[in-house]
Formats: structure tokens, sequence, C-alpha cells
């Protein structure tokens, strides 16, 4: 008899319905057809065992399982209950007059428990777009997948109890999430604090103006002096993250199934890599792509500590990510999109010793491994970075200060505030939010100089020979200053800070 169930295959962060059609008639044999991966295909081995050992089986008969959309590549284990259970409904061990309303997915262990899947959020998604009534899955994914309103979502722990509700019509229990209650309840914030650091206010400073204006940020400065820590503190200052921006990161991380019991992500992800990472993990890849670390920083902070102690290539890679905020992975037969809009943090130490140009520096280093070390770090890069900042440690009088300082709550107001006046100035734009996003011709419009600020942006331009691209990224910090301010236009002093925050034009240190 000729059976029908549904699964579906996730490429980048959208998912396709697959179609499984299961036939059992006279004779021998088992055969899987429609472009499955090893890992289907071994799945007989896996079915036969979890039905044995729950008492049915799979029949001695010719099985042709087909799987469509045929050119649609399948991989992965997360068929094996999508199978097994077309198996019981064609050789009629079990009834099955609903099977075609729902979606059935998850990855069977001998004994019939099951094993969660990948992507569980993008297919819910999906299942509903394509109106199905529910989608039946492990356990461990029911709360991802419940995010989808209008679709009934049954997390299942044993093969038996799929058995049981079609078979016998006994109830599963269905997950039901408020996605509004989730995201509110989910919203919090890191437990680090800018009050824990003591002094360093020019620095907080540029901090609050990226976090403003989503500006790229990279700290440098000597040993201890504090550059990770306030890294670390980013995140408690961005402005609170949006329903629709919590669902993309949220599908982001269910393609590589790290949701699971967290639910709905609501707070901005900081992603530390350590330095040795690979191109494919930092960017996304393999032969099964999947996304990388700026992908799973997606609407937060990617922070890349000691950035010259990064491989050379691996950070080229990032470059045009780092530009069209997405990244597009192709093989042979396809290719995916990932999103990747992400506030990039770096922290660097002058030279490879640690000190530039301190007389009392404890180690120095010659003129020739400075310059090897810089030029890990390209231009190209180094000129999508907006800010630019010298750290230098606080003195111990402040250090041993009790004061508190401001906290993040008081900072992320302004920041929140100044990001508000960005939201409205972009209404229009499906692409750009906020002021470090803007194109050249959005830059043209948004900061219109008066004639003193022009001379003054042309003076510096030329004594500290910066690129056309130096000359944009001060136009959008210095908007971000003004919005900050609350100044409709950009002025004088807008501009002379902005200027401030290229500090690695303005020493020459790169040549
Ligand atoms: N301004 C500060 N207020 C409070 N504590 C500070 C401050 N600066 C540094 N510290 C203390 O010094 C420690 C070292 O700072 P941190 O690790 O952030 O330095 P770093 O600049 O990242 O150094 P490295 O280049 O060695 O990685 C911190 O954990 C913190 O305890
Ligand atoms: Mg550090």
């Amino acid at each position: 008899m000729l059976k029908k169930v549904f699964g579906s295959a996730v490429f980048g962060v959208e998912a396709t319905t697959v179609t499984v059609e299961v036939n059992t008639d006279k004779g021998v044999g088992y055969h899987l057809v429609g472009l499955p991966d090893n890992a289907i295909k071994e799945s007989n081995f896996r079915i036969a065992a979890a039905l044995q050992n729950n008492g049915y089986r799979i029949p001695g008969k010719k099985i042709i399982i087909n799987m469509s959309p045929a050119d649609l590549r399948k991989e992965g284990s997360a068929y094996d209950l999508t199978l097994a259970i077309g198996i019981l409904a064609s050789s009629d061990q079990i009834k099955a007059e609903d099977l075609e309303k729902y979606l059935i997915m998850g990855e069977l262990s001998l004994d019939g428990s099951l094993q969660p899947i990948k992507g569980a959020l993008p297919i819910a998604v999906k299942a509903r777009e394509e109106g199905y009534k529910g989608f039946i899955l492990p356990s461990q994914n029911a709360k991802e997948a419940a995010i989808v309103n209008d679709l009934e979502v049954y997390g299942v722990d044993n093969i038996r109890q799929v058995i049981d509700y079609f078979d016998k019509g006994e109830v599963l229990e269905q997950t039901i999430i408020d996605t509004r209650k989730e995201f509110e309840k989910n919203l919090n914030y890191p437990e680090f604090d800018f009050s824990d650091v003591k002094g360093q206010e020019g620095i907080k400073r540029c901090m609050e103006i990226a976090a403003a204006g989503g500006h790229n940020i990279i700290l440098i400065g000597p040993p201890g002096a504090g550059k990770t820590m306030l890294a670390k503190r980013l995140p408690s200052i961005l402005p609170p993250m949006t329903l629709h921006e919590a669902l993309e990161t949220t599908k982001i991380h269910s393609v590589v199934g790290r949701v699971k019991d967290t639910g709905l992500i609501a707070q901005r992800p900081f992603r530390s890599p350590h330095h040795t990472i690979s191109n494919v993990a930092l960017v996304g890849g393999g032969s099964y792509p999947q996304p990388g670390e700026i992908s799973l920083s997606h609407n937060g902070v990617l922070f890349l500590d000691e950035l010259p102690e990064f491989k050379r290539e691996v950070l080229e890679v990032m470059r045009q990510p780092l530009e069209d905020r997405e990244v597009t992975i192709s093989r042979a037969k396809f290719t995916v999109t990932y999103p990747s809009s992400f506030m990039l943090v770096a922290s660097m130490n002058p030279s490879p010793g640690g000190y530039f140009n301190d007389p009392d520096a404890p180690v120095t280093s010659s003129p020739a491994e400075m310059q090897r070390y810089l030029s890990k770090i390209s231009g190209p890069l180094l000129d999508r970075i907006d800010i630019h900042i010298e750290v230098t440690p606080v003195p111990f009088d402040k250090l041993s200060d009790d004061r508190k300082g401001e906290t993040s709550v008081e900072i992320r107001k302004r920041v929140t505030k100044a990001r508000e006046i960005q939201t409205k100035r972009f209404e229009e734009s499906e692409t750009v939010h906020y002021n470090a996003q803007m194109n050249t011709k959005q830059i043209r419009k948004h900061c219109v100089l008066d004639e003193g600020s022009k001379a003054l942006l042309k003076t510096a331009m030329e004594r500290l020979n910066l690129s056309a691209r130096a000359y944009d990224r001060i136009l959008k910090v210095s908007r971000t200053i003004a919005d900050l301010e609350g100044a409709e236009a950009v002025n004088g002093s807008h501009i002379s800070e902005a200027i401030q925050y290229r500090s690695l034009d303005r020493e020459g240190w790169l040549g």
C-alpha cells in the first residue's frame, strides 16, 4: 500500500517540505531513492532495531521509499522517525488516517527513543506557512518549534508515543508557548556591568557611541589595560532586541541545533571565538553547510580578542560578510545564505610585546617584529572598523577608588534614545536601520556639513592621510555623536570628536 508522510530539509535558514512516499508490495527488498545521503541510507538499521524493540518490524516485503523533491539533497538522521512511521502505515501495522496533516521528524536510537534534530524553528515556520496541522518532533526541540503560533507542536520521547497516537488515538501533550510573553521573559541582560569599570571615561564614551550607532570598534592597548573587561560589557548597553531580531537570531541557532530548552533567544549574542578558529568555523561552510560564528553573532556582538593573533586568511574571509551583513556559501549544486549582521569588537596589543612607544615597557619589539605583527590585520579590514581607540591602564588610585561608575542601565537609556532617532530616520529603508549601515548616498543625505566643518574635515584628511573609506566612517560616527546629543545637524564638534577615533590611521602604525 502506498502512504505519504512529511518531513523537511533546511537550507540556510529556510526549510523545504520533503514528501516521503512509502510503498509496500509483494516481493523482497528495501530501496530508498531521491538523493538521500549516507546517514539516511543507514537509517533502515536504526529503524529496524527501534521497531523490533517496540513490538513492530520492517515487513519482509518489497519496500520502496521515495523522497521528493528528488533534486533536493536530504541529509542527516532526522528522517528516521518519518520513515519508520511511513513504513508502519504502509504495511498496515498502524492506522494512519491523519498522517498527512503532520510533519514528523526525529532521529531514532535503537530502543526507539528520540534524539534532537537541527533546524526545528525554520521547519516549524515553513510547516505553518504550508498549512500543516501539527509538527511531531523530539521533545528537546518542542519549545523551539512552539515559538511558531497556529501550529500544533507535539514533543515526544519515544516512537511508541507516535505509534499510539496514530494507531490508538492516545493523546500527545501539546507544547504551547505565548511567544510575546516568552520574549519578554527572556529579555535579560548579562551580569557584566559598566559600573565595574573604574575610570576609563573616554573609552566608555567610545563604547556608548559604538553601541548607539552599531559601529565596529577596536580597542588598542597594553596587557592589563582592561580591553577584554570593557568588550565583555558592550552587550549590556545595546538596545533591547526586537521580537523580529530575536526570531532571526533564534532561527540561526536552531539550524546548528543550539536552541533546545532556551526557547526564544531574546538576549543579544556575544560570541568570542578563540584565535585558532578555522575559516569555516568563523564564517560558515563545510560540505553540509552550517553557519559560523559571524552568523551566530547575528544581531549581537562578535568579539575578536587579540586580533593580530588570528590567521590572516581567517580575517580576510570575514571582510565581505562584514560589508554585506550576510554570507553566501556556494556549492556545485546549491548556494545558501546566512544573515551575519553583527557588531565587531576587536582588541589588540599595539605590538607583539604588548607595548608601543612606552619608555617604561618591560618588553620592547623591533620594528621588523612590529611590522610582521601588524601586517596580519590588513588595511581593508581596519577600514571596516569605524572606531579605533587606545586604552591606557587606569592609575592605581582610580582602581582603588570605591565609588561605582555609571551603570549600564543608565548608558543604555541614552543609547536606546539615539537608536530611536535612527530607526525613525531609516524607517523607509528595508536594509538600513542604524547609522553604521548607511551607504554612501545616505551618508551624503544625512550628514550634511556646513562650510566650517567641511574645511575642518578636509584639513584632517590631508594631514592624517586618510582614505576615502575613512572619510565615510568619520561622517557616520559624527552622525551618531549628533544623535546622542539629539542634534538635528552634524557640526564641527561632532566631526572633531569622530576624527579622534581613527588612532590607527593617525599613528601611521600601518604605514
Ligand atoms: N578600569 C578598570 N577598572 C577595574 N578593573 C580593571 C580596570 N582595568 C583593568 N582592570 C582589572 O584588570 C584585569 C585585566 O584586565 P583585562 O583582562 O581586561 O586586560 P586586557 O587589556 O584585556 O589585557 P590583555 O592584553 O593581557 O588581554 C581585569 O580583569 C580587571 O580585574
Ligand atoms: Mg585581554
